[in-house]
């Protein structure tokens, strides 16, 4: 979590950092700061606030801060509680440092520094990496080394950037674990967690690896491994579109994030737009053995993506006829499992930097499962280039820390890979497969059909936010459909939600119902609707109030305490990419009566990259 901006140029750099800090606080929103370096010999200044990037800015203006070096950062606090005192950067010397990540060593190296009379002025991980630095400076007097030699007693995981006072030609980052790229400017040189924080500079980028660290000066970039070696990373011209980060005319990028999602299934579904077959090539040149070659799955994700790959197993299993199990990443990483090598590893992740599912895919590779594809939503992702085979679903940036359009757009990639699956095992027939297609094709379509019902949702999210609680019921491959619901709901209203697969419900959680108690079914038209009915009944007769998503063809009928919204179309096996949409709509509803931070939940960030 947290984002890092870095600045070395031949003008003010200060709008720079604000402006990359706005497009980085989804990656945590706790204080935001900066330190830049101005006049000759520079002097330091530090502004840092608990509010948002907006209160920064305002100090900034207030005493017209200005500087051509700086560095910047916006945190989630992981140590120590969201106050001043806390934010980034933190100094020692005339040394300054932001950090994304966890010094995991931190308490040691404290002890250690304070036993040299360091005097810590923070409750963070970070501050011991400035006095690290400045202790060592003493002794190495060039920056670049110095750092280096730091990076060496550093357990964890870090993207960093330190600037010294008495030399504003230059700022030292460094990269393991954490995202960090450098953006090459007209006018200088930049750093960043993030693409979309420097598109305001330049668009081309250079990647960092783990292990790097990298000096940027005004003219240019030098980049060494641990060991010192140079190395020359490729640059890579940003395909982001500037305005695909921009709110325009919506009111909360969740908002927007819900209604750009038949674009965003149109684009990802692009590839087989005109296809009358699949291609295993979809996945990436060597598909056709690596997931030929397969005898079961292993998805690893986190909350939304895991959510994802809890429906694909449904698909897989019953399409495809192969074996799958879904883990929680950071569950699996930490258990003694039973590894087969010719397992194929999905993970799914939006952002492709989750630190769980980086490792659980490092745990799985370190078990000899090579067999390994990545379902992202970012192409220059870590994720990405860690997996043989790779997916982009096209959904476009994703900023509201709630996740929509990169949930239907992983299903879409999801339902992909289950028909290469069939086919390669040999149970899609040319028809079928014919048939598949055009289904998924009018999936944008059938979404856009199931936003119009947006009215009659916002009615019903005025009866939620008294509601402390609320139960979603699913069943089969929509059960995880009532857990992404019942986990939008909580993440963005703050109402306690759970989901149930509405079988479970008569073996303890009926004991919760009564007329207090809202019950939210997902009820799609399919083969356990009778069954669901049945569970349906049994929450009624507590006096329970049931708020019932049914498909255009059910027979479910409104009466006292049973509300029923249908939706346009039954869709079959691909009904949960629609079904999740009125669920989406609906937190978002609630969250806009409750007043809540739609964009920015408290307590969360966009993207966890820490453990
Ligand atoms: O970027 P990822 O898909 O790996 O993120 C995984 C989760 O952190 C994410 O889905 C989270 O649960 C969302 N905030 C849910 O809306």
């Amino acid at each position: 979590m947290c984002g890092i901006v870095a600045a070395v140029a031949g003008r003010n750099v200060v709008p720079v950092l604000l402006e990359g800090l706005r497009k980085l606080e989804y990656r945590g929103y706790d204080s935001a700061g900066l330190a830049v370096l101005n006049g000759c010999p520079s002097a330091l200044l530090r502004l840092r606030s608990v509010g948002r990037v907006a209160e920064l800015t305002a100090q900034a203006d207030a005493c017209s801060a200005a500087g051509g070096t700086g560095i910047a950062h916006t945190r989630w606090a992981t140590h120590g509680v969201p106050s001043e005192r806390n934010a980034h950067p933190h100094l020692s010397g005339g040394l300054a440092v932001v950090h994304n990540g966890i010094i995991e060593n931190h308490e040691a190296l404290r002890e250690s520094l304070k036993a040299v009379g360091y005097v810590f002025t923070s409750d963070t991980d970070t501050e011991v990496v400035a006095h690290l630095v400045e202790l060592k400076l003493r002794t190495i007097p060039d920056l670049f080394e110095t750092v280096r030699a730091a990076l060496g007693d550093l357990q964890g995981a870090y993207a960093l950037a330190v600037m010294r006072e008495d030399d504003a030609s230059r700022i030292i980052v460094a990269r393991e674990g954490s995202p960090l790229l450098l953006g090459m400017g007209e006018d200088g040189h930049y750093a960043a967690s993030d693409a979309s924080a420097l598109l305001q500079v330049t668009r081309r980028m250079v990647y960092l690896e783990n292990g790097d660290c990298a000096e940027i000066t005004r003219a240019g970039l030098r980049i060494v491994r641990g060991d010192g070696t140079p190395v020359v990373r490729a640059v890579v011209e940003s395909q982001l579109s500037a305005d695909a980060v921009e709110l325009g005319t919506y009111a909360h990028y969740m908002q927007k994030e819900i209604f750009e999602q038949p674009d965003a299934l149109a684009n990802t579904l692009e590839m087989v737009g005109n296809a009358r077959s699949l291609q295993p090539g979809l996945f990436g040149a060597d598909a056709e053995a690596v997931l030929g070659g397969a005898r079961q799955i292993l998805i690893l994700a986190c909350g939304t993506s895991w959510h994802a790959g809890l429906v694909a197993r449904y698909w897989l299993e019953a399409i495809a006829g192969i074996s799958c199990s879904v883990e929680i990443a950071s569950e699996y990483r930490y258990r003694d499992s039973v590894p087969d090598a010719e397992t194929l590893v999905v993970t799914i992740s939006q952002s492709g930097e989750t630190a769980d599912t980086l490792a659980a895919l490092q745990h799985a590779k370190g078990l000899g499962m090579q067999r390994t594809l990545a379902i992202c939503n970012v192409p220059e992702s870590s994720l990405v280039r860690e997996t043989a085979l790779r997916f982009i679903t096209r959904a476009g940036p994703e900023i509201g820390v709630a996740s929509t359009k990169a949930f239907t757009t992983q299903l879409a990639a999801l339902y992909l890979l289950t028909l290469v699956m069939a086919k390669l095992r040999g149970r899609l027939d040319a028809a079928t497969e014919v048939q598949e297609l055009k289904a998924l094709r009018h999936v944008p379509a059938a979404v856009q059909k199931v936003l119009a019902l947006e009215p009659e949702i916002k009615a019903w999210a005025q009866l939620f936010s008294h509601k402390q609680h609320t139960l979603f019921l699913g069943r089969g491959r929509h059960y995880p459909i009532a857990l992404e619901g019942a986990l939008k709901l909580k993440e963005i209203s703050y109402i306690h939600a759970e989901a149930y697969p509405a079988g479970e419900l008569k073996h303890g959680p009926l004991a919760l119902v009564d007329k207090e108690m809202p019950v939210i079914a997902v009820a799609p038209n399919d083969a356990l609707l009778e069954k669901l009915k049945s569970n349906l009944q049994e929450v009624r007769a507590r006096g329970g109030e049931l708020f019932v998503f049914a498909d255009a063809d059910s027979e479910m009928v409104e009466s006292e305490g049973i509300h029923v919204l249908r939706l346009p179309e039954h869709y079959g096996a691909l009904s949960a990419l629609l079904h999740v949409v009125p669920l989406q709509l609906l937190s978002y509803h609630v969250a806009l009566v409750k007043g809540t931070d739609v964009d920015k939940p408290r307590n969360l960030a966009k993207s966890v990259t820490v453990e």
